[in-house]
C-alpha cells in the first residue's frame, strides 16, 4: 500500500525511479536465480521466493514491467515494496535506498509538492472533460467536413470510437464549454487548452477547425491532444497540446498503454513517426506501436521503449526526413545500448509512411518491411559509406576514424565490441568486394545488401585491387597464402589474433578464397576442421595438405606448437605485407597487429623465435639469407627491414616500448 508520503514527492519522481531501476538488480541481491527457468534476455527471471520458505523457484521477476510476483505466497509488487518487506523499512525509507542506488537526489519534503500533486489529479479531470468534448463535437452537424475527412482516410466509426478521435469546430469552444461546467478559466489552460492571446484579450481556444487525437499515458490519464487541420494547405498540419504540468513531450508516447501491454503479448514493438501511423499500424494488427509526439525521438523515450521491448523496430518515412530522423536516433542511441537493448530500421517505400503502405499493399507488406528490418549497426555503416568512394589510402582511414568515433560512444564494452567485428565485416566485404561474412547460411533474418532498403539508392564503390605482379612473385605469395591458411586451420586458436589481417588477405586463388571464408565464418569453433568440410567438403583441406611446402612448414610439422604457429602467421603475413608492399596495406596491417600487440606482440614473437630455434628449420629453407630481426623473429634479410618497420609502426601505435609482461 502506498502512504500518503508519496504525495510530497515531485510529479513523475516516482516513475522516473522506476524507469531507471532494473528490478532483477534489485531483487538479485537477495535471491539466487534459478538460470535454468531464466531468460535473462527477455527480463523473464525466476527463484526461489524469498518471502516464504521454497526449494523451487516459484518466484517471478518481470524486469521490464518492473513488477514480481510468487506464484507459491502470492506476494507481488514493485521495487519499492520490494525493499520494504526485505529491509523492513517505510515508504520513503525505500524510496531513498532506491533513488541512492539510480543516482537520483531525493527532494526535501516540500509541502507545494502536495499541492502540485493534487493541481494534476485536478488537470486529469479537466482534460477527460476535454476528450469528450471534442467526441461529442465530430457528432454534431459542423463536423460533416471532419467526418468525410476521417471516412476518406479509411478511418471506421470502430476505429475512431476506440482512438477516442474528436472535433474542434472551427471556433473552438472548449474554453465556453469547461467553465459552463464551472471549471476555472485558468485551469482550462493550465491544461493547454487555451491561452491567453498576446494583446491581452479574453483567452482564445488553441484547437479550432481541428481533428483531435487524444493522447493518454501510459496509465491511461489524458494528458494532451494533437490536433490535425483538414485543409492541406494549411501551414501548420498538426498542432500539438504545450509542455503542461502533465504533458512532458520527451517523455510521453502516443499509444503507450495500449503498446506496452501488447509488447508484454510478444508483439514486435514498432516506432512510427505519426499519429495517423499509429492508428494505421494498430488497426492492421500491429497493436504494439507508438509514436513521439511532434518531436525528435528523445533519450526517455527510447527508455521507454526499451522498457517495453528488447529491440523495438524504428519505422520511418520513406523520405530524406525520414532517413535524416534514424540517423539522429542512431547517435541518442549509441551511447545506451546494451546486452538485450538495440534497434533495428525500418525505411518504409519512397515517399510513403506506414499509414500510406498498410493502404496501398496491405498489412503482409508491412510485415514483411518488418521482417526485413536493418540492424543498427548496419545503417550506421550506411551512413558513413552511402555515396562515398574509398579510393586511397586517406579516405579509408577518414572512414576508419568515423565509424570509431562513433563506436566509441558505445558504453558497453562488450556490445562496442561486437559493433567493432561488425563493422570490420563490411569493410572487408566493401574492399574485397566480396560477400560479407555476416550474411550467414543460418538465421532468415541476416542482413542482405541486395534486399537491404537502405542500399536502394546508392551502394558505396569499392575500389578495385590491380595486380602489378610479376609471374614469379605471384608463386611466392600463393605459397604463403597456402601456409597461412593451413596454419590457421591447423592451430585455431592463434587463429582469432589474426581475424582482421585474414580478413584483407586478398587471396589469388578462388580455393584459397573460400578456404579464408570459412575459416572466417567460423573462426573460433574448435572443430574448425570439420566446419569447414561442412562448408567446402575435403578436397579443398586435402589439396591444400598435401602441398610440399605446406607439409613442410615448421607449424605444419610441429603441429600443435602454438608459439611456432603464432610466429610463422606474424611471419607470413608481414611477408605477404611487405611483398605486397603498399603503404595502404602496411597500414591495415598495423591496425590488424595492434589487438596482438596489446598482449605484448613482440614480446611473444621474442619467446616464440626462441622456440623456433629449439625447434630448428625447414631443411629446404637456406638459413643463410636469414637474419634475426630486432623483435627476435628471424626472416629473410630482404624482408626484415619492412618487418622491422611494421613493428616499429605497431610500437608506435601502442605508444609504448615495454610489453605488459
Ligand atoms: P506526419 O506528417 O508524417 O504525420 O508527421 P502523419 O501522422 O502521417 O499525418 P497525416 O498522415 O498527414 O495525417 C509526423 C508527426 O509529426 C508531428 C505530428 O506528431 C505527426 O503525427 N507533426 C507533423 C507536427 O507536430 N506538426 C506538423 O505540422 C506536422
Ligand atoms: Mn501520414
Amino acid at each position: 500500500m502506498r502512504d500518503n508520503a508519496q504525495m510530497s514527492l515531485p510529479p513523475g519522481f516516482l516513475d522516473e525511479l522506476r524507469n531507471r531501476l532494473s528490478l532483477g538488480q534489485v531483487v538479485g541481491r537477495k535471491v539466487m536465480w534459478d538460470t535454468r527457468k531464466s531468460n535473462q534476455g527477455k527480463g523473464d527471471l525466476w527463484a526461489p521466493c524469498p518471502f516464504h520458505q521454497e526449494k523451487t523457484a516459484s518466484f517471478h521477476v518481470d524486469d521490464r514491467k518492473g513488477f514480481y510476483y510468487c506464484f507459491g505466497c502470492h506476494a507481488k509488487g514493485d521495487a519499492i515494496s520490494f525493499v520494504r518487506e526485505t529491509e523492513n523499512v517505510d515508504f520513503m525509507e525505500a524510496v531513498k535506498i532506491l533513488a541512492g542506488e539510480a543516482g537520483m537526489p531525493v527532494p526535501e519534503r516540500d509541502p507545494q509538492a502536495q499541492e502540485k500533486a493534487d493541481a494534476r489529479t485536478v488537470l486529469v479531470d479537466v482534460m477527460e472533460q476535454a476528450v469528450q468534448y471534442h467526441r461529442l463535437q465530430l457528432q454534431t452537424g459542423a463536423a460533416s467536413e471532419a467526418r468525410d475527412y476521417l471516412a476518406r482516410r479509411g478511418l471506421s466509426l470502430e476505429a475512431q470510437t476506440r482512438w477516442e478521435i474528436g472535433f474542434a469546430p472551427a471556433n473552438g469552444g472548449v474554453m465556453a464549454h469547461l467553465t459552463g461546467k464551472g471549471v476555472d478559466a485558468k485551469l482550462v489552460m493550465d491544461a493547454g487548452l487555451a491561452a491567453e492571446s498576446d494583446r491581452g484579450g479574453a483567452p482564445y481556444d488553441r484547437f479550432r477547425g481541428r481533428i483531435m487525437f487524444p493522447i493518454r499515458d501510459a496509465r491511461g490519464r489524458a494528458i494532451g491532444f494533437g490536433g490535425r487541420a483538414m485543409d492541406p494547405n494549411h501551414p501548420a498540419k498538426y498542432y500539438n497540446s504545450p509542455e503542461t504540468p502533465l504533458f512532458d513531450k520527451g517523455r510521453s508516447l502516443y499509444n503507450h498503454g495500449p503498446a506496452r501491454e501488447a509488447a508484454g503479448k510478444g508483439k514486435p514493438l514498432v516506432v512510427a513517426e505519426g499519429y495517423m501511423d499509429v492508428i494505421a499500424l494498430s488497426e492492421a494488427g500491429f497493436t504494439a506501436t507508438v509514436a513521439p509526439l511532434g518531436t525528435a525521438i528523445t533519450e526517455d523515450q527510447l527508455r521507454l521503449m526499451w522498457r517495453m521491448a528488447p529491440e523495438p523496430i524504428i519505422a520511418l518515412d520513406g523520405d530524406k526526413a525520414g532517413v535524416r530522423a534514424a540517423m539522429r536516433v542512431i547517435d541518442i542511441a549509441l551511447p545506451l545500448l546494451e546486452a538485450g537493448q538495440s534497434l533495428r530500421f525500418a525505411l518504409m517505400p519512397e515517399g510513403m509512411d506506414p499509414d500510406d503502405l498498410i493502404k496501398a499493399q496491405g498489412a503482409g507488406a508491412m510485415q514483411k518491411l518488418l521482417d526485413q528490418a536493418t540492424p543498427m549497426v548496419q545503417l550506421l555503416w550506411q551512413r558513413e559509406t552511402e555515396g562515398k568512394v574509398f579510393d586511397s589510402p586517406e579516405r579509408k582511414a577518414a572512414l576508419d576514424k568515423a565509424l570509431r568515433e562513433k563506436i566509441n560512444l558505445i558504453k558497453d564494452p562488450s556490445i562496442r565490441n561486437h559493433y567493432g567485428q561488425a563493422i570490420k565485416d563490411m569493410r572487408w566485404a566493401l574492399f574485397s568486394n566480396r560477400k560479407p561474412t555476416t550474411v550467414r547460411k543460418s538465421g532468415g533474418r541476416g542482413w542482405n545488401p541486395k534486399q537491404d532498403p537502405w542500399q536502394r539508392d546508392v551502394s558505396p564503390v569499392a575500389s578495385s585491387r590491380t595486380s602489378a605482379l610479376a609471374a614469379g612473385t605471384e608463386d611466392q605469395e600463393h605459397l604463403r597464402e597456402a601456409v597461412i591458411l593451413a596454419t590457421l586451420i591447423a592451430a585455431p586458436s592463434v587463429a582469432m589474433e589474426f581475424e582482421t589481417a585474414l580478413e584483407q588477405l586478398d587471396s589469388r586463388d578462388p580455393m584459397h578464397r573460400d578456404l579464408q571464408a570459412s575459416v572466417l565464418r567460423h573462426l573460433g569453433a574448435d572443430d574448425l576442421r570439420a566446419q569447414i568440410i561442412g562448408d567446402l567438403g575435403d578436397a579443398p583441406l586435402e589439396k591444400l595438405f598435401a602441398q610440399n611446402h605446406v607439409a613442410i612448414s615448421p607449424a605444419i610439422r610441429r603441429d600443435g606448437d602454438i608459439d611456432i604457429a603464432r610466429l610463422c602467421l606474424a611471419e607470413e603475413f608481414a611477408k605477404l605485407v611487405a611483398r605486397r608492399g603498399h603503404a595502404r596495406e602496411i597500414e591495415d596491417a598495423v591496425e590488424d597487429l595492434n589487438g596482438v600487440a596489446d598482449e605484448g606482440l613482440t614480446w611473444r614473437l621474442a619467446q616464440a623465435s626462441e622456440a623456433l630455434d629449439k625447434a630448428g628449420r625447414g631443411d629446404n629453407e637456406d638459413r643463410a639469407e636469414y637474419a634475426v630481426g630486432k623483435n627476435g623473429a628471424r626472416m629473410k634479410k630482404d624482408e626484415q627491414s619492412a618487418f622491422d618497420q611494421l613493428l616499429d609502426q605497431i610500437n608506435f601505435a601502442k605508444g609504448a616500448d615495454r610489453p605488459k609482461s
